[in-house]
């Protein structure tokens, strides 16, 4: 059994990006469990509340769930070619405190996808990725890749995913990563 935990990095109810997640939570099967997990109820990270009343609840709560994952699956939208504020702050908070950040992260294997309404499908922000995942000492899965473009037309106006083709990627992609999870524990 492979334990996937899926963070969507947008707030928006009818998030593209939450959507992808939710379409993968569809994946699940006697071999792979996928949990969803958003970002609501995070607070901005500061270090003077930090240093008052230490990590949020909400964040020891993610961080719970990413211990009990075996991998994460990060579905960024793209803002300004870059990761969207709310995403990074979520794993700035999650880095907190440093000491904490091998067990957390690392060698744990991410994968990073996402979608946008324009053309490139989140390329830029999911490069954007590469670092923050190298500092926190990830295990980046680069085995696959999932930029849904056009997202206006592959998602339906609740956020979900209808386009078959966007469908079968996804299935690609998550089915790659679970593998390479079972190939190399
Ligand atoms: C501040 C802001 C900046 C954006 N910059 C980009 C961008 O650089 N590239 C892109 O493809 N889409 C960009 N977009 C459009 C987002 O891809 C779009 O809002 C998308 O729906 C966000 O993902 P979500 O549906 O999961 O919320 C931007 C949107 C906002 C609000």
């Amino acid at each position: 059994m492979v334990k996937l935990l899926g963070i969507s990095g947008s707030l928006r109810a009818a998030s593209y990006n939450t959507g992808l997640l939710r379409a993968a939570e569809g994946l699940a099967s006697d071999a792979l469990t996928i949990d969803a997990a958003t970002l609501h109820g995070i607070p901005l990270y500061d270090g003077d509340v930090e240093a008052r009343d230490g990590v949020p609840a909400a964040v020891e709560a993610l961080k719970a769930r990413i211990l009990a994952s075996d991998g994460l699956l990060l579905f960024t939208p793209e803002y300004n070619n870059g990761i969207p504020g709310v995403f990074k702050n979520a794993i700035d908070w999650l880095s907190r405190p440093g000491s904490g950040i091998p067990a957390l992260f690392g060698d744990r294997p991410v994968a990073v996808a996402g979608a946008s309404p324009g053309g490139f499908g989140t390329i830029l922000a999911q490069t954007a990725w590469l670092p923050v995942l190298r500092m926190l000492g990830c295990r980046h899965w680069s085995g696959g890749r999932l930029l849904v473009s056009r997202a206006g037309q592959a998602f339906a106006d609740d956020g979900t995913l209808q386009d078959e083709k966007a469908r079968e990627q996804l299935g690609t992609f998550v089915q790659g990563f679970a593998a390479h999870i079972r190939e190399t524990r």
